[in-house]
């Protein structure tokens, strides 16, 4: 028999004799003339209608057990349903004992619920249809990369050095170890799991202008709110001769307008579920029609102005809060915000010097969206030697950061690139309140499931 996965099925054009299709049931109702199964192998949020005599019903074939089914795929009768299975055996391939599956059948369970069994939630319509939008997300970040001429670049998940400064490392050792060993570095240095792969794809714009990065990155943040995870995704990008922040904000945009588009066009119904069931508010899929730019410096005019008291009081030389970014977001029309032009004390070591003051701003662009915040972090990066010397001898960081004094020695050129992180995009366009819904098994402090 043909094998044929459920989305093949339900998308033939002729009807079929001998097929054979996989997958767990999803529903089982039983009449007396017919039995009614329903099939989802994952391939698709519509499940397969199977259709069969009530003589192949038997004990085991329940909710959420496994089956193999073959029959004759025909036109189905109903409108809302273009085949369904005639079956002419039904095998149980995995009983399912019903009673302790924490799933029910026909039900939508809340988030928070499924939430408490990663190794189960992805068998229910909602992480199914996350999960599904979420590879094609994935494979249409590579396709944009690629497609505009970036190289791919593996930067490493273990690394010596702390990117972001800010500290939140993981730091790395082996089980073996005893504790009484004095510091016996496996790699002779202490070593991390890596915050940003950025330092890495720096290395790779001196001989390749346009790189990127997509991968795992980890921040000892502890922090129980609805967008930190211990560990999630970052896509990043770095360019080469790239003088200005508008460069870095235009890939930004490009990069977020087209693989949302393209996450619409190959998982309609699955992004159509999130509209329906989960952010009903969300009218319009946020394709960034329009968009706001205003410097960190306009910020703080904007929320000392604003006539609502914050718990943070917005200083000049401070972080934006969640609150802040909420407010600016709503100032501006609940429409995408480009900040630019941080303090230059409040960034990393990495950011270019604006020289309008001394030691003042740096390059640097935030991006805030609404419900979610910061989406995405960028800058022109530091390429001239003496300015990156002084800061990093301020910082004590010389030593450790020779090489990447080389880079601005040998062939230095101005460039630039931002992360975005991957969590926060999907529940930004599905309009997700908790980034623990977006991924296949969050890590968060003191929660490591799994
Ligand atoms: O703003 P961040 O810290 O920027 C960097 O790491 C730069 N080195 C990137 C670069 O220029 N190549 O992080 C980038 C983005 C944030 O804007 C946010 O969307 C996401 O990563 N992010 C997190 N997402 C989930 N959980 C966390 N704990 C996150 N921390 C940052
Ligand atoms: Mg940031």
């Amino acid at each position: 028999a043909l094998r044929l996965r459920v989305r093949e099925a339900l998308g033939a054009r002729e009807p079929a004799d001998a097929v054979r299709v996989q997958g767990w049931v999803r529903s089982v109702r039983s009449q007396k003339e017919v039995l009614f199964l329903h099939i989802n192998d994952g391939s698709s949020l519509e499940s397969l209608q199977v259709v069969a005599d009530p003589s192949l019903e038997k004990r085991d074939l329940t909710f959420g057990s496994a089956v193999e089914v073959q029959g004759k795929l025909v036109k189905s009768p109903h409108r809302m349903q273009n085949m369904e299975l005639q079956a002419e055996t039904i095998r149980v391939v995995g009983p399912c004992d019903i009673w302790s599956f924490p799933l029910k059948m026909k039900e939508r369970h809340p988030l928070e619920y499924v939430r408490q069994f990663p190794h189960l939630r992805c068998r229910n319509n909602t992480l199914s249809a996350l999960l599904r939008i979420r590879s094609e997300a994935t494979a249409g970040i590579h396709s944009f990369f690629q497609d505009n001429g970036y190289v791919h670049i593996h930067t490493p998940i273990i690394t010596s050095n702390d990117c972001e400064g800010a500290g939140e490392l993981f730091q790395i050792g082996v089980s073996w170890a005893k504790e009484s060993a004095v510091n016996s570095h496996f790699f002779n240095v202490p070593a991390f799991l890596t915050v940003s792969g950025q330092l890495h794809l720096e290395v790779m714009a001196g001989a390749f202008t346009h790189v990127f990065t997509f991968g795992p990155t980890f921040r000892a943040e502890n922090s129980q709110s609805r967008r930190h995870l211990a560990e999630f995704y970052m896509v990043e990008a770095e360019l080469s001769f790239t003088e200005s922040l508008q460069d870095i904000m235009q890939v930004m945009e490009d990069l977020f307008k087209t693989v949302t588009c393209t996450v619409l066009s190959k998982c309609p119904h699955d992004v159509e579920l999130f509209r329906k069931y989960i952010a009903p508010a969300q009218k319009v899929m946020h394709i960034f029609s329009s968009s706001c730019r205003i410097s960190y410096s306009e910020a703080m005019e904007i929320l000392k102005q604003a006539p609502q008291t914050f718990t943070f009081k917005p200083e000049w030389g401070c972080d934006l809060q969640t609150e802040h970014e909420k407010y600016l977001v709503k100032h501006c029309g609940e429409v995408p915000v480009f900040v630019v032009n941080y303090p230059y004390d409040l960034k990393p070591f990495y950011m270019r010097d604006n020289e309008d003051g001394p030691q003042h701003t740096v390059a640097a662009v935030d991006l805030l969206v609404p419900g979610v915040g910061e989406l995405c972090g960028g800058s022109l990066r530091e390429e001239r030697l003496p300015f990156l010397e002084s800061r990093l001898q301020r910082l004590g960081l010389t030593d450790a950061y020779q090489w990447y004094l080389d880079l601005r020695k040998f062939g230095s050129v101005p460039h630039g690139g931002f992360g975005m992180g991957f969590e926060r995009y999907l529940q930004y366009i599905l309009g997700v309140d908790n980034i623990k819904d977006v991924i296949p098994f969050p890590r968060f402090s003191h929660s490591c499931l799994l």
